[in-house]
Formats: structure tokens, C-alpha cells, sequence
């Protein structure tokens, strides 16, 4: 183990190379520091870009109660209700990676990764939810990760909620009771005094829609609280606040100091209309707007508050329904200038594409019945093990102009993309996915002049896929769920992009 004062030099260093690469930021005070100079070639990443792999603390770590952990909503549902999940499967072993991360740097090191996405558990750091016990256990357990990093020159980009909400605060309700705010911050403080020493890179949440889907369906996501159409809303209300508060705590408190950078990821798939007819063409854009603006328009677009179309839509439907108020709360003004602009870059997670037309769908009241978008997959293209996943490459290039259209001058990192089979080393298509899609992303960056900083693929490592156990494999590495010792084996895949990483360019041969 190195000493810590040769981890904090060398991730000195790391900050040094990756602002090194960085172009010196411009006289325009709109211009992010985070700005890679354009590659010369279409097939090559710019300077300074991030290649490496994601995970998540639920899908991965096991030892759910190890140490002092704490029960996190995702523990308690798969143990009441393993129905929920598949086969019985559960994350209380996963990969075991709270025991074999070193496993898990070497397989980064083997993939030519430069970084490193992973999730903090927050009931592994804070048993109740809040700041009365801090677990010495936790704290130990990501600092030997984060250093083992740093060792490997691997930079980490950590997640602070991947989803696993202490069980404590859902007793209070969790999300959509606006007091969650106040705890998110604590606890992010402490990740902050804790690691901001080493970690520049965070994001606050992963997939705000995924997480408030538990508020409002049966089943499938964590707490399993069915209120459609009101708790997913409320918890959105919620997390745009605590991610706001957050960012503000960092830059009047922690940045002067750790130079580093905070965003949120939110995914989104892209939204091609049926046909070209008005109507289908504002379908598309409203499956957008409802997916992921929900979150983006308060956060990176230039007027701030929810989207325009949200707020019309669900305002009319509340009033329809004969209902005393909307069911998507509001902000106030203070609140809108205060949540506008705090991010330093936009996290993107993005599989696959869909197509849209205008109509009647799901129940009364739901936010897909108030979004008024008929999305379905386009059986023309294949399909993953998972159904939402079909492998529609230039979808992706889509949505990355879109979003460099609607919210400009904010850096991208895509946090997440990848594909789902059935297990085996021989892993063709996921290697095809790979490349069509890297492909797609450096047309995006090369040719459109996006500002695409980062790229993490999911995943690192076959993992509890949630609710669909261990049948649905996204993994570069394969995990033997069957060893008590979880052995990691690369697949065929990890050879490819391995050389596109080391390499820094796609050969020319996957580009149409
Ligand atoms: C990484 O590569 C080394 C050398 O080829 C090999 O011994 C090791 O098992 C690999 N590790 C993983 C996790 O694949
Ligand atoms: C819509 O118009 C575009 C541009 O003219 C064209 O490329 C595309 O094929 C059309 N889409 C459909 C579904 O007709
Ligand atoms: C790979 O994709 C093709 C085309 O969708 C599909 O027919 C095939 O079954 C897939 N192979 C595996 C091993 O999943
Ligand atoms: C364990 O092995 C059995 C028999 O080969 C297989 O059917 C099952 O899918 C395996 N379980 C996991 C979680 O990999």
C-alpha cells in the first residue's frame, strides 16, 4: 500500500495530465474548462478524453451487511420480495467486489481503462441515513478503492446515489418527502471531506427517472411505493433540489480547495418519430422533453424550471381529473434561478432508440399517460437480452446533438452504454455494439463538434441487473455466480476495446 501522501502526488499528477490536455479555457466565461481540443481524425479520441468502465455499489459490492453496513431499500425489497426479482437473485453477494475490488482494478488495468465509474453505498457510509454514525468500515473500504485507482492511474468518477437509499430514510418516505434533501447533503459533505482530496470527478444521481419509478410502480425499482402520476413526481421535486444543493455546497465550500467537478447523469433513449407528420415529430420531442427534460430543463437549459410542455400537459390533466393542484409541483422563482446552471458537465446514459407517435397510454394518472407518447422498439433492428436495449447506433449521435443544441456549452460524459446478452465469452455482438456506437459518438465529437469528454461502458463486470437477477448479462468481464470466489474471466470483447483504448481511436473499418 502506497503511503497516502504518494496517492495524493500522484493524483495531483492525474489532474495535471487531464487539465494539461484541456484547452486553456477561453475569454468566453460561458467556455467549460472542461474543453478537449478536436481530434484531427474522425477515428481518434481528443486529448485528455476518459475511456474506461462503469458499475454500481448495489449490482456489484455484496457484504450488504458487513461491517456496520446499513439495509438500503434495494436490501429490504429483494428480501421481502424476492418475487420482485428473478430466481431469488439478490445483491447480498454479487461480485463480491467489497472483497475483490483489486480484481476489479486489474480487470480496468487489462481493459486500458483511464477511469473508473463506481457508485458509493450510502448505508455503508451512513448506517441511518444521516450523520449520527459514520461507518469507519465504509470510509476504509473507498478510500482502498479510490487509492488503489490512483496507484493504477485510473481516475474515478463516483456516483453518490446508483439507487441503494438507506431503508432508514424510507421510513420517513423517502423521496418524495423534501426533507431527503437536507439528509442527501450531509451525506454528500462527508463524501466531499472524505475523498475530495483524490475524487474530482462526481456525479450526485444516476437515472433520476429510473429511481422514481419505485414511487411509482409496483415491483420493479426500489421502494416499490405505487403512486403514479404524484410520489414519482415528488421525488423528482426532491432530487433536483438536493442535486442543486449539493453543487452549491461544492462550489462555495469544497472548490477552492479540490478543483473538482460535479454533475448528474440522467438517460435517456433517443426518439425517432414514425413518420414525419407534425404530430409525430412533437410526439418524439415530448418523449424527450418527459424523460429526460424532466430533469435537464431545470438544471442546463437557459430559462430553467420543468419543460414548458410538462408543466402545460400535467397542469391540464390535474385539472381534468378535478384536482385542487397539480400533480407536478412547482418552483418557486428562487428556486428556478437557483437550481439553473449547477452542473459542470451533463453525465448521459443511453442504450437504445424508440419510436414515437402521439396517443393515449398508460393509466390515470401516470406520466406516460400525461406525456401522451406511444414509444415502442423498432423490430427491424436486433435486440439485446434485454428489451430495451436495440442495437440503433445512430440514434446515439442524435441525441448527443440534441442535447449540445439544448443545453450548450456544457461538456459531455457518457456515463453509461452497452449491450445485454446471455452470457458466453464469445461476445460478438457486444463488441459490434461497441464499435457502432463508439462510431456514432466520435461523428458526434469530430464531425458535429460535440464537447464529449468521457466514456464509461456498462459494465465493468456481468452484475445484478436489478430486478432481472443475474439472467441479463451487460459485463465486459464474466462473473461466475456459481464460484464462492466470483472469478472474473474477460471476454472476447475486452481484447477490442482494450486496443481502442490504448490506442485511442476506433480503426476505420467500423465506421460506415
Ligand atoms: C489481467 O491480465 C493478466 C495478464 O494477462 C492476467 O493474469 C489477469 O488474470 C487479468 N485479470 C483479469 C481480472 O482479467
Ligand atoms: C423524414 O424526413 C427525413 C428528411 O427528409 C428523411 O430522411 C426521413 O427518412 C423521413 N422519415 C420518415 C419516417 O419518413
Ligand atoms: C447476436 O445478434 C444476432 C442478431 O440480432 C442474433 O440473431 C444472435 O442470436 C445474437 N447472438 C447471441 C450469441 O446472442
Ligand atoms: C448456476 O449454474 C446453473 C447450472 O449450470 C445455471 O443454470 C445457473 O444459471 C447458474 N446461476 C448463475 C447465477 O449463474
Amino acid at each position: 500500500m502506497l503511503s497516502k501522501r504518494v496517492v495524493l502526488l500522484l493524483a495531483a499528477c492525474l489532474v495535471s495530465i487531464a487539465e494539461a490536455a484541456l484547452w486553456p479555457a477561453a475569454a468566453d466565461s460561458h467556455q467549460s474548462p472542461l474543453t478537449l481540443s478536436r481530434a484531427g481524425a474522425v477515428n481518434q479520441f481528443p486529448d485528455g478524453f476518459m475511456l474506461g468502465a462503469a458499475t454500481a455499489a448495489y449490482q456489484i459490492e455484496g457484504g450488504w451487511d458487513a461491517d456496520g453496513k446499513g439495509e438500503s431499500i434495494w436490501d429490504r425489497m429483494l428480501h421481502e420480495h424476492p418475487e420482485y426479482g428473478t430466481n431469488g437473485d439478490n445483491g447480498d453477494v454479487a461480485c463480491d467486489s467489497y472483497h475483490k475490488y483489486a480484481e476489479d482494478v486489474q480487470a480496468l488495468k487489462n481493459l486500458s481503462a483511464n477511469v473508473y465509474r463506481f457508485s458509493i453505498s450510502w448505508p455503508r457510509i451512513l448506517p441511518n441515513g444521516d450523520t449520527d454514525v459514520i461507518n469507519q468500515a465504509g470510509i476504509d473500504y473507498y478510500n482502498n478503492v479510490i487509492n488503489l485507482l490512483l496507484e493504477n492511474e485510473i481516475q474515478p468518477l463516483v456516483t453518490m446515489y446508483h439507487w441503494d437509499l438507506p431503508q432508514a430514510l424510507q421510513y420517513i418516505g423517502g423521496w418524495p418527502n423534501s426533507i431527503l434533501a437536507d439528509y442527501f447533503v450531509e451525506y454528500a459533505r462527508v463524501l466531499f471531506e472524505n475523498f475530495g482530496d483524490r475524487v474530482k470527478f462526481w456525479i450526485t444521481f444516476n437515472e433520476p427517472p429510473a429511481i422514481v419509478s419505485g414511487y411509482a410502480n409496483q415491483g420493479g425499482a426500489a421502494p416499490s411505493q405505487p403512486a403514479p402520476g404524484i410520489g414519482d413526481y415528488l421525488a423528482a421535486h426532491t432530487l433536483i433540489k438536493a442535486h442543486a444543493r449539493v453543487y452549491h455546497m461544492y462550489q462555495e465550500q469544497y472548490k477552492a480547495l479540490q478543483q473538482g467537478y460535479v454533475g448528474i447523469t440522467l438517460n435517456c433513449d433517443w426518439y425517432e418519430p414514425v413518420t414525419n407528420s407534425t404530430e409525430d415529430v412533437e410526439a418524439a420531442e415530448r418523449g424527450i422533453q418527459f424523460m429526460m427534460g424532466h430533469y435537464a430543463h431545470p438544471i442546463y437549459s437557459e430559462e430553467g424550471d420543468y419543460p414548458p410542455v410538462m408543466r402545460q400537459r400535467v397542469d391540464a390533466n390535474s385539472a381534468a381529473e378535478g384536482r385542487p393542484r397539480s400533480r407536478l409541483p412547482s418552483f418557486t422563482s428562487e428556486e428556478v434561478a437557483y437550481i439553473r446552471g449547477t452542473s459542470d458537465f451533463f453525465g448521459l446514459n443511453h442504450y437504445s432508440t424508440l419510436l414515437a407517435t402521439s396517443g393515449e397510454t398508460g393509466s390515470v394518472p401516470s406520466k406516460e399517460h400525461d406525456s401522451g407518447v406511444i414509444s415502442y422498439g423498432d423490430d427491424s433492428y436486433p435486440q439485446g437480452s434485454a428489451s430495451f436495449v436495440r442495437v440503433i447506433p445512430w440514434g446515439f449521435r442524435k441525441l448527443l446533438n440534441w442535447i449540445a443544441a439544448e443545453y450548450p456549452g456544457y461538456p459531455i460524459i457518457v456515463t453509461e452504454n452497452g449491450y445485454p446478452d446471455w452470457g458466453g465469452l464469445d461476445d460478438k455482438n457486444r463488441t459490434s455494439y461497441y464499435t457502432s456506437y463508439l462510431a456514432e459518438m466520435l461523428k458526434a465529437i469530430n464531425t458535429d463538434g460535440n464537447n464529449v469528454i468521457g466514456y464509461t461502458a456498462w459494465s465493468l463486470l456481468g452484475n445484478l441487473e436489478w430486478s432481472s437477477g443475474f439472467t441479463i448479462k451487460f459485463g465486459l468481464y464474466q462473473v461466475d455466480f456459481n464460484d464462492t470466489e466470483r472469478p472474473r474471466t474477460a471476454k472476447d470483447s475486452v481484447q477490442t476495446i482494450s486496443q481502442i483504448y490504448s490506442n485511442k481511436e476506433l480503426p476505420i473499418e467500423y465506421f460506415p
